[in-house]
């Protein structure tokens, strides 16, 4: 079966980092999108249908090309690589259709999300088959090392997301209980994705190295995350604008937002998710207050921190260029 990489994964800044890795990058996604296209068809018709349409509606691959940054493409262990970029996008895509349930998210890369498709159950089934196929995926390595890795970016993810159900609505979230969130439930896998590069990498650089790298990265993309959300508009990040304010989830603009505009900070934003005027609004105040510009800055001070951590490694410039890319990638992006 051949597979081509989605449309959605070859935006501007994406396009760079392939750029200057080489042809190599493309090939090994390439391999992984194949990987991943199999698995998707390969258990039953419906939950092929649900899992193939998360597959075929994009994304930006993130996770995979750091897998092949970090494991060096070209690498003489490709087999592996690939098996560990699969593992990690697979693993992705679960909790994101897992997370359009908690989140009742009803549109994700610009179409609708499983679970508004195909419902609750349908969702949880899906969610369920993408995850037990990324362990799958994982153990064909033989790396016990490996599935630990995966494992506990796993746990930590399911932390992450029950820590933000447990804040839902609160006044009282701090900027600190904020990144702690962020840690657990994006930076785990990020820092997952660069370790399992690290180990099957035929020119080993740290792991410890390149985990940390790949954690300040992931702090960067979802604070990013959370600012495009406020921001939008929906047809370019392919999520409704304010989805999280409206589903209770408390983000860095708005900690930030209601420090400024005490008005804010009284607004009550229960009940208002089935109003997409109100929606718009409160985004509206929330941009007015600076917030947006000043959660970027503390993105672009992760990505700082993330490109000086590799400086330790002395890697080439090819090696070390394209992983700088990435990490500016994350903060230069509208989806
Ligand atoms: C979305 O991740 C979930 C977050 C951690 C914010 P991505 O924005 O990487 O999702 P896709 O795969 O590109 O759609
Ligand atoms: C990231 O958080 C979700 C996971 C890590 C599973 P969000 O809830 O902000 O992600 P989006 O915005 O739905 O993609
Ligand atoms: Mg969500
Ligand atoms: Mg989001």
């Amino acid at each position: 079966m051949s597979a081509s990489r989605p449309a959605a994964a070859a935006g501007s800044e994406i396009a760079a980092v392939l750029a200057a890795a080489g042809p190599e990058l493309g090939h090994q996604l390439d391999r992984t999108e194949e990987r991943l296209s199999q698995v998707a068809g390969s258990h039953g018709a419906t939950l092929a249908r649900h899992a193939s349409g998360t597959l075929a509606a994009g994304g930006k691959r993130l996770r995979p090309i750091l897998v092949f940054l970090c494991g060096h493409v070209g690498s003489r262990d490709g087999e592996r690589l690939v098996a560990a970029a699969a593992a990690v996008e697979l693993l992705h895509m679960a909790t994101l259709v897992h997370d359009d349930v908690l989140d009742r998210a009803a549109l994700r890369r610009g179409r609708p999300t499983v679970v508004a498709a195909g419902g609750r159950a349908a969702a949880t089934a899906t969610g369920d088959l993408l995850f037990s196929r990324a362990f799958a995926e994982l153990s064909s390595t033989g790396s016990g090392e490996a599935v630990q890795a995966l494992s506990s970016a796993s746990s930590a993810l399911v932390r992450g997301e029950l820590m933000q159900r447990a804040d839902a609505w609160s006044p009282e979230v701090t900027p600190e209980r904020y990144l702690e969130r962020c840690e657990l439930k994006t930076a785990s896998l990020f820092e997952a994705a660069c370790r399992l590069g690290a180990l099957f990498s035929s020119d080993p650089a740290p792991a410890d190295v390149l985990g940390r790298f790949g954690a300040r990265v992931g702090l960067a993309f979802q604070i990013l995350d959370d600012v495009l959300d406020v921001e939008g508009p929906t047809a370019r990040t392919g999520k409704p604008r304010g989805a999280d304010l409206l589903d209770g989830t408390v983000t860095l603009p708005l900690i930030l937002a209601r420090g400024r505009d005490p008005d804010l900070g009284a607004v009550e934003l229960r009940g208002t998710a089935t109003d997409p005027g109100r929606s718009e609004s409160l985004c509206e105040r929330i941009a007015a207050t600076g917030a947006l510009e000043d959660a970027r800055e503390q993105a672009l001070a992760y990505v700082s921190e993330a490109k000086s951590s590799l400086d330790a490694l002395g890697l080439p410039e090819a090696r070390r260029r394209p992983l700088d890319l990435v990490a500016d990638a994350v903060v230069e992006r509208y989806a």
